[in-house]
């Protein structure tokens, strides 16, 4: 059973992509059952954090490492149940990995409880998948350089015959495509807010995608996906195996 409150550990739960309701069964039980709420606030929607009856609920935005592990650690030595709400899936640029070597290194166990990553939540809007059929085999999720990262790789990544997703991208779109080795006419979207209610689609192609992503005013909060793929039903897939 989840979060049973005699154990000294810290709960990471994946908090979706923003619509509340796209959070685990398990994720929403152990909110329901927290005692502390330690949320991702830029990204995690704040109905969900309100749904919890936590006593205490920390943005951890801006925040330390150190600041909150120490404040993870205190509650659950306390015999708190302690939870890390995370965006999406914790598993992609949540920095985690940081985060539980600190809380090893207090003897604070973790255990982890996926998300819905906001990749696939462009998908459900764009109405398709990743994978058609004779479209791409393949996904390739990764990020831009950056103020935080100095060097990407792709113009090596997009050699290959895959569907690009980019995170982290929404300041970059410009810089992504100019290095990007697939066609110009090669399908883009650039998706905002994926699953909010103010969730906006903008499609176009290599050649246009950052320009029109600029022009729609956004900067944040966005997701670059290159590929016919982002076309679904008008991709040119093939009918797959499974269903023939
Ligand atoms: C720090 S990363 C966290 C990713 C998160 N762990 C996930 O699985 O979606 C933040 C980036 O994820 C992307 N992102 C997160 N939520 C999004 C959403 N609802 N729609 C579009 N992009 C989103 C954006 O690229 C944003 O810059």
């Amino acid at each position: 059973m989840p979060g049973n409150k005699s154990d000294p550990l810290i709960w990471f739960v994946g908090a979706g992509p923003g619509d509340p309701e796209l959070i685990t069964v398990k994720g929403k039980a152990l909110l329901d059952k927290a005692d502390v709420l330690l949320y991702a606030g830029s990204l995690v929607n704040p109905e969900l954090v309100a749904l919890s009856p936590a006593i205490e609920k920390v943005d951890s935005w801006g925040m330390q490492l150190d600041a909150m592990v120490a404040l993870m650690v205190d509650r659950a030595r306390a015999g708190k149940l302690v939870v890390r709400l995370h965006s999406g899936d914790p598993a992609l640029y949540g920095s985690i990995v940081e985060q539980i070597a600190e809380l090893k290194k207090a003897g604070i166990a973790v255990r982890i409880v996926p998300g819905v990553s906001s990749v696939f939540a462009a998908a459900a809007a764009l109405t398709t998948e990743f994978t058609p059929r004779g479209v791409s085999e393949t996904l390739i999720i990764t990020r831009p350089a950056g103020k935080t990262l100095e060097k990407d790789f792709i113009a090596e990544l997009s050699q290959y015959p895959a569907t690009l997703a980019f995170y982290l991208g929404s300041e970059h779109f410009f810089e992504i495509t100019a290095k990007l080795a697939c066609p110009p006419e090669t399908p883009a979207v650039v998706i905002y807010h994926a699953s909010w209610p103010d969730q906006k689609i903008i499609s176009g192609t290599v050649a246009d995608i950052a320009q029109k992503a600029q022009a729609s005013g956004i900067t944040r909060s966005a997701l670059l996906i290159v590929g016919r793929a982002v076309l679904g039903t008008d991709s040119g897939y093939q009918r797959s195996h499974l269903y023939s």
